[in-house]
């Protein structure tokens, strides 16, 4: 039975949206776990994580308020909808910045923290990625470049890291977040579920379960994964 009793977790980008629901999906498991968000709240630890000296000094914190760590999530991402030929350098960096060299940091002070002592279980490194990483899409070429990035680097880390740390990556379709409400085709994909097999936009509770699944016990023998949860919006 799935299970993530005692599970010590961080999450980022864990303020609103899917990171939100992948937060309390955990905890609602057993797990205790620290959201790291660029919006300070309560609840929140705040971390920039295209912040070098920001992410040490969050996971190193975080490693310390829970006594340990067995999993990451890398979920803080953002998204940017531009005719590339108005796209400047300056975008396409902060884009790769928040979804890949943030990915790549927090996953490299939690390999360092996995690898530091024998573990019984495995760590883990989640990543969400984006069923756009496989498709591209006009329009968000450095948002999907990124993403793609995201699922290199997971390949590269779980052959890497294995046996002690598993790598996977989750890569949502279109979910009903501030994210994709801010995209120009929002109302037109909601109201008639185009493209989308199901018929209907994903709800950060979708993902949360994907997330909860790798970082359960039952997902013990998978490594280096993409696990698509896009109600059928991309077949391949
Ligand atoms: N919503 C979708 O349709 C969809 C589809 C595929 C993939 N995704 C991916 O899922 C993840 C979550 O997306 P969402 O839809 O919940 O977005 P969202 O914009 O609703 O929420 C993103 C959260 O990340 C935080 N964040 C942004 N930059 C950060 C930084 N530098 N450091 C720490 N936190 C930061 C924001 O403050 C916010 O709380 C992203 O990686 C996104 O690319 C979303």
């Amino acid at each position: 039975m799935t299970t993530l009793a005692g599970l010590k977790a961080i999450v980022t980008g864990a303020g609103k949206g899917i990171g939100a629901g992948i937060l309390k999906r955990l905890r609602e498991g057993g797990a205790s776990a620290i959201g790291f968000d660029t919006q300070p709240s309560d609840d929140m630890m705040v971390c920039d994580v295209s912040d070098e000296s920001a992410v040490e000094r969050a996971v190193a914190q975080s490693i310390a308020k829970l006594g340990g760590l067995d999993v990451v999530v890398n979920n803080a991402g953002i998204m940017l909808e531009q005719p590339f030929i108005h796209t400047s350098a300056a975008d396409f960096d902060r884009i790769i910045a928040v979804n890949l060299r943030g990915t790549f940091l927090i996953a490299r002070e939690a390999a360092r923290h996995f690898l530091s002592a024998p573990r019984q279980t495995p760590g883990k490194i989640i990543n969400i990625a984006s069923e756009l990483a496989h498709l591209g899409r006009a329009d968000y070429a450095p948002y999907c470049a990124s993403k793609g990035g995201v699922i290199s680097l997971t390949r590269s880390l779980a052959h890497e890291l294995a046996p002690i740390v598993l790598v996977n990556a989750v890569a949502p379709g279109p979910t009903d977040t501030e994210m994709l409400q801010s995209e120009r085709q929002y109302h037109t994909l909601k109201a008639t579920g185009d493209g989308i097999a199901l018929r209907r936009l994903g709800h950060p509770t979708d993902i949360a379960g994907a997330v909860a699944f790798l970082a359960s016990s039952d997902a013990n023998f998978i490594t280096g994964s993409v696990l698509d949860v896009n109600g059928g919006a991309a077949m391949y």
